[in-house]
């Protein structure tokens, strides 16, 4: 039948049109669910093997310029005790992970201008002169302007992650009162430009989203052939203008990953810390629906709950080691390994 053609067509071709994910969507039993998540894994393996890479996730600052309705650390948000890490303690942060393995750092904050392009070039170059040249820097800094891009790039820093958090104009313009789709697109197409290997990414269950929003998302993500593409559910945080809304499902969230997965056969896609929340275990069923990373949390104990995008979130009381050794059982639970290399994507590998 015309579905099972359409299972069979992404698993074989990586490609389906808009309307056919929209189509598949509409349509998807919990079989048809098992069929994705077994092919988005055979995907996965012929691309990078039973690998899955870590990276250490540093959250130096909670303060952020931006509004956006669905986010905890949202700047009308008054509730939050807000934290900034100084470049000694997140270097600190840096010399724990390397300790524990890790041999690439993100380093994510809210929008927080407080950290400029010369605190951060300086940083960046001196992480990357400690343990030159095994280990690569991810930013996950927000929006900037293309020259400091430009020139954060020059001090060393490989990779960027910014999600696009939704492909739909109206949907994006009513969750961020204060920034501007266009302006989001123009970022991703500047860090790519530049030379970073970007990581984009979107949210499921957003109040309004449609299944033809998550089918553009798909589409978005095939134009822009991104390294590495994010994927969690939306989870309300009661804190925000969203508080009262439903979040994404567990499984609409694997639907995507997979899907991802087969579209973006090449691209490094997390399990995410959201999917973790959701569910004990979501984290490994995303590993085992297409997912090759994993983003252990090295940031403080001290600070961590502060650093709450949404409610509940998994680890607050953890130490770095704690995660590190908890991330390596999960992974083995589900037979896969861990690679404590600095895991480039495929794309990254082909083309430099
Ligand atoms: N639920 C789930 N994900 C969220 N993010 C921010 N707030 C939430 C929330 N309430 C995600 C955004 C952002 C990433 C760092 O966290 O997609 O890009």
């Amino acid at each position: 039948n015309k579905k099972h053609n359409l299972l069979e067509k992404v698993y074989q071709t990586n490609d389906l049109t808009k309307e056919e994910i929209t189509d598949l969507l509409e349509t998807i039993t919990s079989e048809d669910r098992e069929i994705l998540y077994s092919n988005a894994l055979k995907t996965k393996q012929t691309y990078y093997g039973n690998k899955v890479y870590l990276r250490g996730l540093i959250e130096f600052s909670n303060i952020c310029r931006q509004d956006c309705l669905y986010c905890g650390i949202r700047a009308s948000n008054a509730k939050v005790e807000r934290y900034r890490l100084t470049p000694g303690e997140i270097l600190a942060c840096c010399d724990k992970g390397y300790e524990l393995g890790y041999r690439t750092f993100v380093l994510q904050s809210g929008e927080d201008l407080w950290y400029t392009e010369e605190l951060l070039g300086a940083l960046i170059h001196e992480i990357k002169r400690r343990y030159y040249p095994e280990v690569a820097v991810t930013l996950s800094i927000g929006e900037r302007r293309a020259e400091t891009y430009q020139s954060l790039f020059a001090s060393g820093a490989d990779r960027f992650l910014m999600r696009h958090e939704t492909a739909s104009k109206k949907l994006y313009e009513t969750l961020h009162p204060t920034m501007r789709f266009e302006d989001r697109r123009a970022c991703l197409n500047a860090l790519k430009e530049i030379g970073y290997q970007v990581g984009a990414g979107f949210m499921v269950g957003l109040p309004g989203q449609t299944l033809a929003d998550l089918a553009e998302d798909l589409c978005y993500l095939k134009e822009l052939h991104p390294d590495m593409i994010g994927i969690g559910p939306f989870i309300p945080h009661s804190e925000t203008p969203l508080g009262a809304e439903k979040g994404g499902t567990i499984e609409d969230t694997l639907v995507m990953v997979a899907l991802a997965r087969l579209l973006i056969p090449d691209s490094l896609i997390p399990a995410t810390t959201a999917l973790g929340t959701l569910h004990p275990q979501g984290r490994e069923m995303a590993l085992k629906a297409g997912a090759n990373v994993v983003m252990p949390i090295i940031t403080p104990t001290s600070v961590r709950k502060q650093y709450a995008l949404y409610e509940n979130k998994i680890c607050g009381d953890d130490h770095p080691e704690d995660c590190r050794y908890c991330i390596e059982r999960r992974i083995q639970s589900v037979g896969f390994e861990v690679d404590l290399g600095r895991g480039d994507s495929q794309q990254f590998i082909s083309w430099g």
